[in-house]
Order: C-alpha cells, then structure tokens, then sequence
C-alpha cells in the first residue's frame, strides 16, 4: 500500500512541476497586510509519466497534488526561520495560509467567532466521506441536533460507558492475543498485535459487536490509506482504490443498519444519531445517508487513536529501558489494589474489576507515556475558515484577512518548538509531562499541547481517545511481555519512524512493520 502511494506521489510530483512552473511567474503581487508569500518552486522532475490526456483534468490534478506537497515541504523549519510564525504559500493559483507558532495559534484558538472550523467540517463530509451534499446543507439535522449529540455524549462527565465498553472488550481482545501464544514466544508484528485489536475494541465500543469489524479491517486500511489525498481534493483518477474501500465500508454499514438488533451494544453516540435522523429530522436520512456518517464518525474514531496507541508502545519499545518503567509502575498499581481489594479478580475472567481498578489506579508515567506519544507523532492540519473581514490574530496585528480566507494550524511546529519543549523537542521522552508537575489526560497545562487542535472546536473524542489509550495500554502491560524482534535490522528509531508523507493528516502513520516477540506475563 505505501509502496503503490509513492510512485503516485512521484508521479504527481512530475505533473505538478509542469503547472507550477507556469503559474509561479504569473503569481500577483501580495498586499502588504498579507502574511508574506513563500516564492514556491517546485523542480521540474521530467515528463516520464502520462496523466489522464485531457488537459484540464490534467492541471485539477496537478493542483490538487500540490497542496499534498505543501504538507511535505513545510515539515522542513526553514521557512519559519526565514518568513516568521504566518506565512502563504502560493502554487498553481492556490493559496494557503500556515501558522505555525503556540503564540498564534492560541490567539485563533481562543477568538472562536472570527475563525472556525465547521466550514472544514462539512466540506469535509462531503469531500472525504460522501455523505450527499443535500443532507450536509440543506438539512439542518446534522449541525442542530447530530453535532451538539457527540459534544454531549462524548463530553467528560458522560463519556464513561464508552470508555468501559472499550475496557471490556479490549479484555476480549487480550484473551484472543492470548490464544495465539502458544509456545513461550508469538512472533508478530505490532500492527497485529496492537492496531488490529485496539480497532476491534474501539469499533465494538461504538457501534456494538452486530458490526463486522474483523472483515472490515482491510477496507479500513486501505481508505485511510488515501485519506491525506481525499482531503487535498485528489480526483477520482487519484483515489479510486480509496473510493472503492469507502464504498464497501459505507455498504457494510447500511447491511448493519438493516440487521436486526444492530443497536445492541452499540453507543449512544450512534443510537441517537439513528433514531433522531429516521424520526426527528425533515426529511428523514436513508439508511445510505446515515450509514456514511457513521463511517465519517467511525473513521474520526479509528483513524487517530489506533494508531496514537500503537505509537505508545512502539515509541517506548525503542528506548533504551523499553518497558521496563512502565511494568513496574502499572504492577504497583495492581498490588496496591489488591492489597486493599484482596478478593479482586484482575485476571480478566471479571472484566467489571478490571474496569474498577483502571479507572482508579494512578498510572502517572503511562499518562505522560500517552501524552508524549501524541505529541511527537500528531501532524494535524488543524483548519479555521475566517467568517468575516478585516480580522487580526491577537498579537500580529501587522495581517489582515477576509471571509472565506482558510488557516492552517500547524501544530506539528508547534510540539518541536525548541523555544518551548527545549533542545530536545523533537525526541520521545516519556516521562516530560511528569516534570511539569502538572499531568492530565491530555497532556499539561504549562507546555503548548493540540494533539487534538484547540478552542471551541477542538476534538471532541478526545477524552474518550486519551483515557482509552491509557486503560488498554495498561492492560496489555498487565498480560503481555512485548519486545522488538532482533532478528530484524537494528530497527531505525526517532523521526525515521513515522511516514511523513502524511504530514497534516492527523498520527502520523509508521514507514514500515515493527517485528515484535511477545510472551505471556507471569
Ligand atoms: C488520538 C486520537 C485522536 C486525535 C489525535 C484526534 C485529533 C483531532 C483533531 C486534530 C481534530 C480537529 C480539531 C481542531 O481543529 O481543533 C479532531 C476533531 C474531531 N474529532 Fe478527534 N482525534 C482523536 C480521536 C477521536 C475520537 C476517538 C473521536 C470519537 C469518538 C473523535 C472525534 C472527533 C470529532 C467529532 C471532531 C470534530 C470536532 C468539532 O468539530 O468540534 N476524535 N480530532
Ligand atoms: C425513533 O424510531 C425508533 C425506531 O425506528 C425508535 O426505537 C425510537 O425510540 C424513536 N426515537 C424517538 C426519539 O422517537
Ligand atoms: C473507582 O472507580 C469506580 C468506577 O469504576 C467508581 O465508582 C469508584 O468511586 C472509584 N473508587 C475510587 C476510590 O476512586
Ligand atoms: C520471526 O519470523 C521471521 C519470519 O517469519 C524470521 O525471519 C525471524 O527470525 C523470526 N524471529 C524469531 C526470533 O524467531
């Protein structure tokens, strides 16, 4: 799969080149209460490659590629050195607005009326996810009713029976791993062993066991797969396997929603969303319509914290001490409770006890684990459309925008900063958010943290997302003994992790397989 995103990403490259180079000379000057623009070339790379024969086809594609480039090339601080916290950068007629410091971003975070999200959000809908534009716009269902149902239901005070259902079956998920160690070693990589259950858990979790997550599991990789393309507006050329994978989801789905009994287990958050649009809404959703949305809510769910748990592990598997800190904290956790519980039954043969004891040990280190995890494998490009003219960022008052201009949040530049997380930024250090004495789910109050973006629109899975990467990473360091396989080539470490060709679309994804040896514990 990466293997196939490459070549087209080369291939794209190629064609972009082409446009570019025509519209770069062509680019108007700015005016001077703009942010200033990045002179953006990008080198002609040959013309090996045919693109679709019709030229406009032709340049949309090229266009809709080289914002995917924009994502690439910004990684690099270069241009913050050079152009400040704000700059546009203009290619092939588009322009895109970056900010990249705490500072700034903060600033738009907190002025909620000027810059706001739901634009994005429900271009998004329709872009990415296919739910028809007329339910999106023309309804007002899903903004009055289906959005103000997830702030709520995922809120912190009622967002528990979810994350218990998650516990639950994230035991079910550890008895199955289980099974497959059958001499004292498995021999495995950690997508198998971390991403596939914890994707399990979460889908079980949200829309109940009457959903087929196992099958669906493939077509969920390969969607997410394009996603980076289908939010840079990739034509179908682009993305048909992408397509195809979004179809068959959206067709497991509606099957679900046909089943009898498919609500049993199922969240409130997808219950409510159901029974609301087939009664409450003019007119009422099909079972197509909402089953994409479901899909778009599955996808928010999964596409992120599946991968942010993985990176728990991985990250800590890769330090020196690997997980030995984290195995003594969670099992002093485990002997205090038993010394106060001693009837307590951990083992998971009483999946309410083990509920019990997570939510009430303190797991000070594995919480900063988390958080740090989340930190340096985030790169969300986190968007505020502004709603009217003339507005200023607080503290840059030297910029001016105008309705209908888009921000990209970096927030990726923000969490290396070295002005704020120090020399050592861009290093895992699990126990950085212990220092600041402060440690919440969600990281600390002292350090810039938006993993899950800020303000008013910031994630609103994101307590379900922290606390539940906390719990399950607890009990697989009850039950398993996990480390990297050293029959592989000393394994690359650090930034040389992560896939930075999705830079901006949300956890990072890694380059290639972790080979790990597990073992029961104990
Ligand atoms: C590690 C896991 C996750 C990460 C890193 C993450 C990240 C994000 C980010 C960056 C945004 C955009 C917010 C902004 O621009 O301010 C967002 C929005 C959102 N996320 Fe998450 N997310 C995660 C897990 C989840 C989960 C588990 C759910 C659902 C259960 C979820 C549901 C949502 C929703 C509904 C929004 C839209 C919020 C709004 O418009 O107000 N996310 N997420
Ligand atoms: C909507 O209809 C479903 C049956 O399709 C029913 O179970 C549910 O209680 C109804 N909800 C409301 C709010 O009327
Ligand atoms: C432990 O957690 C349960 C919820 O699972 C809660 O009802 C109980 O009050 C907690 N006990 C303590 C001592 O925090
Ligand atoms: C694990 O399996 C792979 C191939 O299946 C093999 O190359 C590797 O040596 C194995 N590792 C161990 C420790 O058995």
């Amino acid at each position: 799969m990466l293997e196939s995103n490459s070549s087209l990403t080369l291939a794209t490259t190629a064609a972009a080149g082409a446009v570019v180079a025509v519209y770069y000379y062509g680019m108007k000057k700015s005016n001077n209460r703009r942010p200033p623009v990045v002179p953006y070339t990008i080198p002609w790379l040959g013309s090996a490659i045919t693109l679709g024969k019709d030229p406009d086809a032709f340049f949309h594609n090229a266009r809709c590629v080289v914002s995917r480039m924009q994502r690439t090339w910004l990684n690099q601080f270069s241009f913050r050195e050079k152009y400040g916290d704000i700059f546009t950068v203009q290619a092939a007629g588009m322009r895109s607005t970056y900010v990249t410091s705490a500072a700034a971003i903060s600033a738009i975070y907190r002025n909620s009326k000027s810059f706001v999200f739901q634009p994005s959000r429900l271009e998004f809908c329709v872009k990415i996810f296919d739910i028809p534009r007329s339910v999106i716009y023309d309804n007002d269902y899903l903004k009055e009713s289906i959005f103000p149902m997830h702030h709520r239901i995922l809120a912190p005070s009622n967002v528990a029976p979810m994350v218990d259902a998650l516990i639950m079956h994230s035991v079910e998920g550890v008895k199955e791993l289980s099974s497959k160690i059958t001499g004292n070693q498995w021999n495995t990589t950690l997508e198998e062993f971390a991403h596939k259950p914890i994707y399990k858990a979460i889908s079980a979790s949200m829309v109940g066991r009457r959903f087929p997550a196992e099958k669906s599991y493939e077509h969920f990789l390969a969607f997410d797969d394009y996603f980076p393309l289908f939010a840079a507006g990739a034509p179908g050329l682009f993305v048909q396997k992408g397509i195809r994978a979004r179809t068959q989801l959206i067709d497991m789905f509606e099957e679900y929603l046909g089943t009898p009994g498919w609500e049993e287990g199922a969240s409130e958050l997808i219950t409510a969303m159901v029974d609301g649009a087939r009664n409450e809404s003019q007119p009422p959703w099909t079972d197509r319509e909402l089953a994409a949305a479901i899909h778009s809510d599955f996808w928010a769910a999964n596409g992120n914290m599946g991968w942010g748990f993985f990176w728990c592990i991985n990250l800590m598997l890769h330090e020196p001490q690997s997980l030995a800190p984290l195995y003594e904290e969670v099992d002093a956790a485990r002997d205090s409770w038993l010394q106060v519980h001693p009837k307590a039954d951990l083992s998971g043969d009483s999946p309410t006890e083990l509920v019990e004891f997570l939510n009430n040990a303190s797991l000070p280190l594995i919480t900063s684990t988390v958080s740090e995890a989340l930190r340096v494998s985030s790169s969300s490009f986190s968007l505020r459309t502004v709603v009217e003219d003339g507005v200023t960022i607080n503290g840059y008052p030297q910029f001016e925008f105008s309705k209908g201009d888009v921000l990209i949040c970096q927030i990726r530049s923000v969490h290396l900063d070295q002005e704020k997380y120090g020399p050592d930024a861009a290093a895992f250090k699990p126990d950085r958010f212990l220092d600041s004495g402060i440690v919440t789910e969600g990281g600390s109050r002292k350090l810039p943290f938006f993993p899950f973006g800020g303000g008013v629109s910031q994630c609103e899975g994101r307590h379900f997302a922290s606390k539940g990467c906390k719990f399950v990473f607890a009990l697989f360091l009850l039950n398993f003994d996990i480390k990297l396989d050293p029959a592989y080539e000393a394994p690359s470490s650090g930034s040389a992790l992560f896939d930075k060709t999705r830079i901006g679309a949300g956890i990072l994804h890694p380059t290639k397989p972790t080979h790990i040896l597990v073992s029961k514990r104990k």
